[in-house]
């Protein structure tokens, strides 16, 4: 049965996915000893948990490289196409996406390796777009790093090449300013009709502009949700315009526990052991990229402080409380315009059961979510 478009339509007003469980210590950089082991075992039984429960969807990061520090987050990581396929092929209704990288991976070999998962998940495979700001790796591959908005025109030929390439048509040649490509072909293309999900992720405004033109799915960053409202619905009204649709989603990082105060000492314990090696390196990566950087300190226990966001969610929304705190701001993130979250824990296994249990039977009652 086709699920393709399930992500966008299947009736829930607030979808959710989990986000960065292919990678080790997932979203959180802390050196606890319950860090998120991201073991291909680990990865399998949290997609059959998440498509037995009914989450939408699954996002991975693609990064080739460890942050550092004494915990080395993301140091190792399962390359998303080939972590999508595996999990694509043991599950029936989650939808699995791909992370790629424009300038490291060759148009015609991404078409044809992410033709092959939607065909292994009978089109559920999605695909998130990034064009790339890590500077090491792009070192790392002896590739040199565009100018910012040069890497989305790059991204826009990409995708017009991968999108050729699935419509089926007749043999073509490209030319444009990043490829150059002579009598292009390439079968099977995507399984059914229409193309795999695309969501990108970019914030500035060409990032959020690329996603306006061109994606399913915009992942934005939120401060605070209403803060985010009238953006949210810009970048909807602007799609519309444009004859299309798109959803806007936000990452965040999750601790629900059965009281206010047992969640607020997991984030004091969190914030304790943050991995500041770690987090110092992410902040000069983003400093490199023009973004701002915040300088190690005492980190004040709180969700809302960003640091504590750092360690928690590398820097996205954080939801910090029992099952009724996490409801109602899940609640303010849905009043916002948002139309799903692409959720972390610390542990993803060990906590997704108790989110299942007491989360979700609440987001139903309050008319957010159906039950699966
Ligand atoms: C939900 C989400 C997922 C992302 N995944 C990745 C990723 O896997 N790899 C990567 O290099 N960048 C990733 N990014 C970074 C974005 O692609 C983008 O570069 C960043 O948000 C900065 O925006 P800009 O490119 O418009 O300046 C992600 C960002 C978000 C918010």
């Amino acid at each position: 049965m086709r699920q393709r478009r399930a992500v966008l339509a299947n009736g829930n007003a607030l979808r959710l996915g989990l986000f960065g469980a292919n990678c080790s210590s997932g979203r959180t950089y802390a050196t606890l000893p319950e860090r998120w082991h991201a073991s291909w075992e680990n990865n399998l039984r949290l997609a059959q948990l998440a498509d037995e429960i009914g989450i939408e969807c699954m996002v991975p990061i693609a990064r080739w490289k460890g942050y550092g520090g004494e915990s080395n987050p993301n140091g190792s990581s399962f390359e998303s196409i080939a972590w999508a396929c595996g999990l694509l092929a043991a599950t029936r209704r989650l939808q699995v996406f791909c992370t790629v990288h424009v300038p490291l991976h060759h148009p015609l070999v991404a078409a044809k390796q992410m033709a092959t998962g939607d065909h292994i998940g009978q089109g559920r495979l999605g695909v998130n777009i990034v064009c790339g700001w890590n500077e090491d790796e792009f070192q790392m591959f002896g590739v040199s790093k565009k100018e910012h908005d040069a890497r989305y025109a790059q991204g826009e030929e990409w995708w017009s090449i991968v999108t050729k390439i699935w419509a089926g048509e007749a043999r073509f040649d490209y030319d444009g300013t990043y490829y150059r490509l002579h009598g292009v072909e390439g079968a099977p293309r995507p399984f059914g009709d229409g193309n795999p999900l695309m969501m990108n992720a970019g914030s500035s405004d060409t990032g959020r502009w690329f996603a306006i033109r061109h994606s399913d799915m915009h992942f934005d960053a939120v401060e605070t949700p209403e803060a985010s409202a009238e953006r949210i619905a810009e970048t909807k009204r602007l799609a519309r315009e444009r004859g299309r649709d798109i959803q806007v989603w936000t990452p965040v990082g999750i601790i629900c526990r059965p009281t206010p105060k047992e969640a607020d000492d997991y984030l004091e314990y969190i914030v304790d052991r943050a991995d500041w090696g770690a987090i110092g390196y992410l902040a000069d990566m983003h400093a490199k990229e023009g973004r701002p950087r915040t300088d190690p300190q005492r980190l004040v226990h709180s969700a809302h402080n960003p640091l504590a966001r750092r360690a928690l969610a590398r820097g996205s929304y954080c939801v910090i409380g029992d099952p009724d705190a996490v409801v109602r701001e899940f609640s303010r993130l849905r009043s916002a315009g948002l139309d799903g979250l692409a959720i972390n824990f610390v542990d993803y296994l060990g906590e997704l059961p108790y989110f299942s249990a007491e989360v979700l039977p609440r987001l139903e009652k309050v008319g957010l979510r159906t039950k699966s």
